[in-house]
């Protein structure tokens, strides 16, 4: 089966065609096109819906056109692609970009007279762990106990089987990414903070500031982040003049703070619902002393599991996550009942 996915929930506008077969575990890819209008978000350090939205409208057909010559399949006025689904992500995410990618799949799927399937774009974080990678033959075993880490969430969720998805905790306030990224424009570094302070914190030292770990001792498997902005915020405005030195020690503070919290409750979870898997997701899953800390403390607390993360390219927002979704646990529905919906819907 062959599915264009389509996602265009925030400032990426992307088209992927995967491909999979009832008795594979993970799917193919066969194109990925991602256009990103971050360069001009960086201009006004955080993104502007209005202008996300009219970037979407710029560069959706092309890119989608572009997914399709990539994976060797004909497009045009007079030939229907030779596809089996439609694929796009109905939220969580902006409402304006997210319109365009919906009414645009609504549109195809009218005049190609193909099934089409709505998308939780959460979901399609977790499912780019069901994308297959080289060099990895194991394969995911449930329960899994999945952290997804975004700009916009902070969840742990307790995965039994692709339909039995569970809820556990997450951010009481901001998010994982939200914090990596309040706290770089804080310390002036480009938009996104993520990578960017992941960056700078490698010639740092993450002793030189001691900031809180909320929540790390509580009973619970929540988040929250905000303090740690806060407390982030006050240091860097007791400093004069903010060099090279003090930012790359405050991103290495800040980023080891976010890592602790997240990897304890995550292996909590895990050692809670004796988890066979822990899988990473979402935008922040791409720092790697996040999974180089991960790979230490499971084999610190002698974990019997396996550890998924996609591949870098995976982590943040693409089109591929959205069909592989698509394919392990989308329902088809008529188009006329396809809506923007920003909620989460794991029981
Ligand atoms: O999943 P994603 O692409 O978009 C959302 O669904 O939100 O995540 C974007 C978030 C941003 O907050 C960005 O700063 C963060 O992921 N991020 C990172 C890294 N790469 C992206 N955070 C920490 N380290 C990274 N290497
Ligand atoms: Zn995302």
């Amino acid at each position: 089966m062959k599915i264009l996915a389509i996602e265009t929930s925030c400032d990426e506008t992307a088209a992927a065609i995967i491909q999979g077969s009832p008795k594979d575990s993970k799917v193919k890819v066969l194109s990925s096109i991602i256009s990103s209008s971050i360069k001009l978000h960086a201009k006004t350090e955080g993104i502007i819906p209005e202008t996300a939205a009219r970037e979407q409208i710029k560069y959706i057909l092309p890119v989608i056109e572009a997914a399709f010559m990539k994976a060797g399949i004909k497009m045009s006025e007079k030939k229907i692609p030779e596809i089996d689904r439609i694929a796009i992500t109905i939220g969580p995410g902006l409402i304006g970009s997210l319109l365009v990618g919906i009414e645009t799949a609504k549109t195809l799927a009218f005049i190609w007279k193909k099934p089409i399937i709505p998308v939780n774009h959460l979901f399609g974080h977790i499912y780019a762990n069901f994308v297959k990678q080289i060099n990895r033959k194991k394969e995911v075993e449930f329960p899994a106990i999945v952290l997804v880490a975004s700009g916009g969430h902070t969840d742990l969720l307790l995965m039994k089987s692709h339909s039995n998805i569970k809820w556990l905790g997450g951010t009481r306030d901001d998010a994982a990414g939200e914090a990596f990224d309040k706290i770089g424009r804080l310390l002036k570094l480009p938009y996104p903070g993520g990578p960017n302070i992941e960056k700078a914190a490698r010639k740092g030292n993450h002793t030189a500031y001691n900031f809180p770990r909320p929540l790390i001792g509580s009973s619970d498997l929540d988040f929250s982040f905000s303090g740690l902005k806060t407390a982030a915020k006050r240091e860097i405005n007791k400093i004069s003049k903010l060099n090279e030195k003090k930012v790359a020690d405050l991103s290495a503070s800040v980023q080891k703070a976010i890592i602790d919290v997240l990897v304890k409750k995550t292996i909590k979870a895990a050692k809670r619902e004796n988890a066979k898997s822990i899988l990473l997701s979402g935008g922040v899953s791409a720092n790697d002393k996040l999974i180089n800390r991960f790979l230490f403390e499971i084999d610190k607390n002698k974990l019997d599991v396996n550890f998924f993360v996609p591949e870098k390219r995976l982590c943040t927002d693409n089109a591929v996550m959205i069909g592989s979704a698509a394919f392990f646990t989308g329902r088809i529905t008529p188009w006329k009942d396809i809506n923007v919906n920003t909620e989460l819907y794991f029981t």
